[in-house]
C-alpha cells in the first residue's frame, strides 16, 4: 500500500478548522420506472460531512454506494431530496435559479472521472478555459488570455502556448485531466468535488495528478471531496476519510486511523480486500464477498448486516447511530455503542 505521511504544522491545522462546507442529513432518491413498476432508489440516505478550509476528505465505498450522487448533489447538478448544504455558514436554497447556480459554481466545482468525455471535443483548450472566465465574469477580455496561460502553467501544462490551440484528442489522458483541473480552478473555487479523477488514467501518471491536486490545495486554498475506490489513494490524498455503504456513512475519521485501525466491519473488509500493487488488480475490482444491497429495498436496520461477519439480531432492529470511537473518529455500528466493543 502506498504510504507517505504529509506533515502538518500548527498553522495548517488551525486553517483546517475553518469549515467551508457542511453537508447535513443529505438525502437523494431517484424515482425509476412507471406506474406499477415505479420504484425509488435510495442512493444517498442521510449523509453528514463537513469539509474545512484546505482540507481533503476522501470518500470511499464500493460501486453503487452513492459517492458520485453525493458529489453531484453538492455540486447542484442534482437537486437534493432533503437535507442541507451550508457554504461559508449560509444554507444553499433547495431550488436555485440560473443566477444563483452560477454564483454557487464560483465556489464549488467538480472534476470528473473521464477527462475525455468531460471536455467538449470541438473546443480547443484555450476556449475551454476561457469560457468559465467569461461566463462567471472573472476577468475582462484582455486579462482572460493571460489567466488561461497562468491556469495551464500552474496545472503543469507548460509552456502554455504548446497547449492552448490543441483539441482534447491531441492530448494524453493525463494532459486532458490537467485541463479538467484547470477548468475547475478557473473560477477560483473554494471546494472541488473530485469524482475518481485518476481512475481512468494510466497508473504511472495517477500520482502526478494527485500531487498536482495537493499543490493546488496549498497554492489556491482549495478544499477537496476526493472520491475514490482506492484506499491507498484516499490515504495519500486525505486528511480525513469517510466510508460509504448503501448511501450511508458508516465510518469517518482521520485518514491514518481509518486506514490503519479501521473500526467498521465493512472498512475492515475493504482494507483486507484492497489489492496489493503487485497483484495488478484495479481498486474498483475489490470484492469483499456477499451480495451488494438492493437500494430500492434497504433493510430498516444496519444496511451492512446481511454481509457482516459480526452481525447480531439487534443489528436488524434499527439503523445504528454514529458512535464516537476517538477524537474526530465516528463509526455507525452497534459493536461500538457505549464507546467500546460489546
Ligand atoms: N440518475 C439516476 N437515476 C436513477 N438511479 C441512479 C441515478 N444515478 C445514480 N443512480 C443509482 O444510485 C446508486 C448510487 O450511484 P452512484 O453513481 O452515486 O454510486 P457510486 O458510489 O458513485 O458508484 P461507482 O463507484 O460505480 O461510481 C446506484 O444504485 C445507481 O444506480
Ligand atoms: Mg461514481
Amino acid at each position: 500500500m502506498m504510504k507517505l505521511v504529509r506533515k502538518m504544522d500548527t498553522e495548517q491545522i488551525e486553517t483546517k478548522n475553518k469549515t467551508v462546507v457542511e453537508i447535513e442529513k443529505l438525502v437523494k432518491e431517484f424515482r425509476i420506472g412507471r406506474f406499477t413498476h415505479a420504484r425509488v432508489v435510495h442512493a444517498v440516505n442521510g449523509i453528514d460531512i463537513d469539509i474545512g478550509k484546505k482540507e481533503v476528505v476522501g470518500l470511499v465505498g464500493e460501486s453503487g454506494s452513492g459517492k458520485t450522487t453525493v458529489a453531484r448533489v453538492v455540486a447542484r447538478l442534482y437537486e437534493p431530496t432533503s437535507g442541507r448544504i451550508i457554504l461559508n455558514g449560509r444554507e444553499i436554497p433547495k431550488r436555485m435559479n440560473r443566477k444563483a447556480l452560477l454564483d454557487y459554481r464560483k465556489h464549488v466545482q467538480m472534476i470528473f472521472q473521464d477527462p475525455f468525455s468531460s471536455l467538449n471535443p470541438l473546443h480547443t483548450v484555450g476556449y475551454t478555459l476561457e469560457r468559465p472566465l467569461k461566463v462567471h465574469e472573472i476577468v475582462d477580455g484582455n486579462g482572460r488570455k493571460e489567466r488561461v496561460k497562468e491556469l495551464l502553467e500552474i496545472c503543469g501544462l507548460a509552456p502554455a502556448e504548446k497547449y492552448i490551440d490543441k483539441y482534447p484528442y491531441e492530448l494524453s489522458g493525463g494532459e486532458r485531466q490537467r485541463v479538467g483541473i484547470a477548468r475547475a480552478l478557473a473560477v477560483r473555487p473554494q471546494l472541488i468535488l473530485a469524482d475518481e479523477p485518476t481512475s481512468m488514467l494510466d497508473v504511472s501518471i495517477r500520482l502526478d495528478i494527485m500531487n498536482l491536486m495537493l499543490d493546488l490545495k496549498e497554492r489556491e486554498d482549495i478544499s477537496y471531496l476526493f472520491i475514490t475506490h482506492d484506499l491507498a489513494a484516499a490515504h495519500y490524498m486525505s486528511d480525513r476519510i469517510a466510508i460509504m455503504y448503501a448511501g450511508h456513512l458508516v465510518e469517518i475519521g482521520p485518514a491514518d486511523e481509518v486506514i490503519n485501525e479501521p473500526k467498521h466491519p465493512y472498512t475492515q473488509l475493504l482494507r483486507k480486500a484492497a489489492p496489493k500493487p503487485e497483484s495488478g488488480l484495479k481498486p474498483e475490482e475489490i470484492d469483499i464477498g456477499g451480495e451488494v444491497p438492493d437500494l430500492t429495498e434497504l433493510p430498516s436496520g444496519c444496511p451492512f448486516e446481511p454481509r457482516c461477519p459480526f452481525a447480531k439480531p439487534k443489528c436488524r432492529e434499527k439503523l445504528p447511530d454514529m458512535v464516537k470511537v476517538s477524537e474526530g473518529h465516528f463509526v455507525r455500528c452497534v459493536l461500538y455503542s457505549g464507546g467500546e466493543l460489546q
